[in-house]
């Protein structure tokens, strides 16, 4: 039984020591990890439903008066394993900062407005085919004070269920083209160049909506060879 969900081996994750993204020096282990057997309470997991998540939760451009400023986007792809199979009925959650790259949080004190109509935050539950789909506005880039001149690339935050806590994925999806990738210490901290492609979406015409909305196209894979990679901090 023990680690059936274990991520070792998924060479695309990001070493938990990256130096030039700061936090990861005094955040990664310094002594050499324990294993602890996995047992039923972690290869099992809580099951969502509709009664929990409602389809509301799906749309952040909703939760308020008024409609938050910015781009309206939709982001949508599917939950797959390592054989590429759907994962049905699992939690996805996301958050992100406003359009313009501010986050509702009191350690964001950068000098861009907060937008009274957008939280940034929001889940849904992967369908019967492993798909998902979001509504929100297109995050803008933010300064994070890594470094001078730091500014992280515009992406969304994604927690992942998955089929047991063990399965759980904390990412980042970016976006396609983005200037601001060659410089960014999080997103280079993934070193395989076909990986860190695996957390760019692709724009997609036929997910467009005519006047309303572009659309996005992101799959995520929990485990294996086309893993999605591991990118679990909150900057
Ligand atoms: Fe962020």
């Amino acid at each position: 039984m023990s680690d059936v969900y274990s991520r070792a081996g998924d060479a695309a994750d990001p070493p938990s020591l990256s130096p030039a993204y700061r936090s990861t020096v005094v955040r990664s282990p310094s002594r050499p990890l324990i294993s602890i057997p996995q047992t039923l309470s972690e290869i099992t997991g809580p099951v969502y439903g509709h009664s929990d998540v409602k389809p509301e939760e799906a749309d952040l451009t909703t939760q308020h008066a008024g409609e938050p400023l910015g781009e309206r986007i939709i982001v949508k792809g599917r939950l797959l394993d390592e054989a590429g199979r759907p994962i049905p009925h699992s939690l996805v959650e996301i958050w992100q900062c406003n359009a313009a790259g501010r986050y509702i949080h009191v350690v964001d004190q950068h000098p861009a407005p907060l937008d009274p109509n957008f939280t940034g935050a929001g889940r849904c539950v992967t369908d019967a085919n492993g798909n998902y789909q979001f509504i929100t506005i297109k995050p803008g880039a933010y300064p994070w004070g890594n470094h001078h001149n730091a500014w992280r690339p515009a992406h969304i935050h994604f927690s992942l269920l998955g089929p047991s806590f063990l399965t759980r994925l904390v990412t980042q999806m970016y976006f396609p083209g983005d200037p601001l990738f060659a410089f960014d210490p999080i997103f280079n901290s993934v070193s395989d160049a076909k990986a860190r492609e695996r957390m760019i979406c692709r724009f997609d015409m036929d997910t467009t909506r005519p006047e309303w909305a572009l659309g996005y196209v992101w799959d995520i894979v929990l485990r294996g060879p086309a893993t999605t990679p591991l990118d679990d901090d909150h900057d």
